[in-house]
């Protein structure tokens, strides 16, 4: 019992009755039967809308669940601060900086536009994502294949997850790539002003993004990789150190300030901790020094964001005092 009161195993003191309060608002936000699946795949258009999974997992790896918590679904967006974490920690900050800006776009998440560096904006959005994921292909090695690519970042992904098994949906990444004119168009364009590192295969960096897209976690999963990212980038499961403090420090920076698209802004008012959503309805919330959260209802807002899990972090915030201000 020491040991783990050492290890903050009461980070969250009553945590029984905090996962009540946790439980009430879940059901408060099933009611809500706003937004629309994202169907510009029909693999993602096929979800369900009535999927509702919340999990949590504290820095002291404390765990509860409610709802469609063991249902595998796309990472999709909510890869892209995991890439930019990996790619901070083997490449160092100023490195990674030189290809991608921190600005919030101010614009769609797919929109075609560079700052005025004529760089991404940021790493939050798909022109920055596509850059980390040209970035770690160089930085992994130009002697590895694209399989062993994968298979390293995977691997990173599990370690962050805390050793479980994530899976990968082809057809998903077959789709994405078939449907990918706007991500192609942006990677065209970072062509044309020299965005990318030098002998970057350019085809292979854009199906590493559509893979990295393309893996596969639950709710329960994304929960505990929020956990290492609250937790300093230490898993608080397997007690191993993924990534270095900076570059956990880095990424819930820009989570922060471009994690929810184009409304990224007032979230970080309203709601204040850091956030990442995706298109599979996914966010992956991160209240440092104490927990992780993975919200996942597929139904978006218009800004592409999910309507449960924007209402649950709103509602939580409202009875939580977790804003950073
Ligand atoms: O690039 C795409 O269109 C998707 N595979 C990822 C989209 C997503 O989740 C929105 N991201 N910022």
């Amino acid at each position: 019992l020491i040991s783990r009161a050492f290890r903050r195993q009461f980070i969250i003191p009553e945590f029984q009755e905090f996962c009540k309060d946790i439980e009430e608002i879940y059901w408060k936000c099933k009611d809500n039967t706003d937004g629309k699946v994202a169907s510009y795949i029909p693999q993602l258009k096929r979800m369900s809308p009535n999927y509702w999974g919340v999990s949590i997992c504290t820095i002291d790896g404390q765990r509860f669940s409610v709802g469609d918590v063991a249902i595998p679904f796309t990472i999709q967006s909510c890869s892209k601060p995991l890439t930019y974490g990996i790619a901070l920690d083997l490449l160092g900050s100023d490195v990674v900086h030189q290809y991608v800006g921190q600005e919030p776009s101010g614009r769609n998440f797919n929109e075609l536009i560079l700052d005025h560096n004529k760089k991404p904006h940021n790493p939050m959005i798909n022109a920055g994502a596509i850059l980390i994921c040209a970035l770690l292909k160089t930085i992994v090695g130009p002697e590895m294949s694209l399989a062993e690519k994968f298979d390293f970042i995977m691997n990173f992904f599990e370690r962050l997850a805390g050793n479980e098994d994530l899976g990968f949906n082809n057809a998903v990444f077959l789709s994405e790539r078939e449907c990918a004119d706007r991500n192609y168009a942006l990677g065209f364009y970072m062509r044309e002003h020299k965005c990318f590192p030098v002998n970057s295969r350019f085809k292979e960096c854009m199906d590493f993004y559509f893979q990295c897209c393309s893996i596969e976690v639950t709710c329960d999963q994304l929960s505990v990789i929020g956990s290492t990212l609250a937790n300093g980038g230490i898993c608080p499961l397997t007690e191993e150190k993924v990534l270095k403090p900076e570059s956990v420090r880095d990424v819930l920076s820009l989570m922060h300030s471009c994690g929810m698209y184009d409304y990224s802004g007032q979230f970080a008012f309203k709601v204040g901790v850091p956030t990442k959503s995706g298109v599979s309805g996914a966010l992956l919330v991160v209240i440092p020094n104490v927990m992780g959260i993975c919200l996942w209802s597929p139904p978006l807002d218009s800004l592409g964001n999910s309507c449960r899990g924007v209402q649950f972090c709103e509602e939580l915030i409202k009875k939580f005092n977790f804003h950073r201000y």
